[in-house]
């Protein structure tokens, strides 16, 4: 295991009260030592427009030197019509130009969806994997995390009440830790 790893976290939902922000506050409490865990803020990115890489958004240029200073990248996301929510497509795509300079290429990454409902996000996660396959992110593929009937898992304080719940993101975080180590490139 390696002594530090910086991960970049994203979350694809902006309400104050998500629960997908809820879920990752809890992956980052069950995170193993040495893997760091920094929430990038998507929700000021103005709308990707090829135009304005004439004179780039400051918001844009600090979004993506952040990433790119990251080892690893670490999705969290509600679904949104069997998609993820257009305001972590932004991201993405801000982060993926100009051409030939992407922030993502070659960082390793997971995505974790969640939802009130029982199918736990499955087409935003599946969706999400096939832009890292186009962005070269080696994406985790085991385990998987769909998170679903995702808001009975949190008390009215925002902790998470769920055991099995607790265990199974433990270990998934340890499993990252470890993809993150396979697959990086440096
Ligand atoms: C949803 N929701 C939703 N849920 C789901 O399981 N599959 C879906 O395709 C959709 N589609 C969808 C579209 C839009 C525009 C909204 C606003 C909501 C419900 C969604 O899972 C629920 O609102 C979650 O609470 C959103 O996540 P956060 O904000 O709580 O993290």
């Amino acid at each position: 295991m390696p002594s530090s790893r910086n991960v970049a976290l994203l979350i694809g939902s902006l309400r104050k009260e998500s629960i997908t922000r809820k879920v990752a506050r809890a992956l980052v409490a069950v995170a193993p030592g040495g893997l760091h865990l920094d929430e990038v803020e998507i929700g000021a990115l103005p709308h990707y427009n090829q135009d304005l890489e004439a004179a780039v958004p400051d918001a844009w240029a600090a979004f993506r030197s952040r990433v790119q200073a990251m080892d690893a990248v670490l999705f969290a996301t509600p679904e949104y019509n069997r998609s993820v929510p257009g305001v972590l497509k932004n991201a993405i795509d801000v982060g993926s130009r100009p051409y030939g300079k992407s922030v993502w290429s070659g960082k390793p990454c997971a995505v974790v969806s969640v939802s009130p409902g029982v199918i736990g996000g499955f087409g935003a996660n599946q969706h999400i994997r096939q832009s890292f396959v186009f962005l070269d992110m080696p994406a985790m593929q085991q385990p998987e995390a769909y998170i679903g009937g995702a808001a009975a898992l949190f008390d009215d304080a925002g902790t998470l009440i769920n055991d099995s719940t607790r265990e199974f993101l433990a270990k998934y975080m340890t499993a990252f830790a470890a993809w993150i180590e396979r697959t990086r490139k440096s």
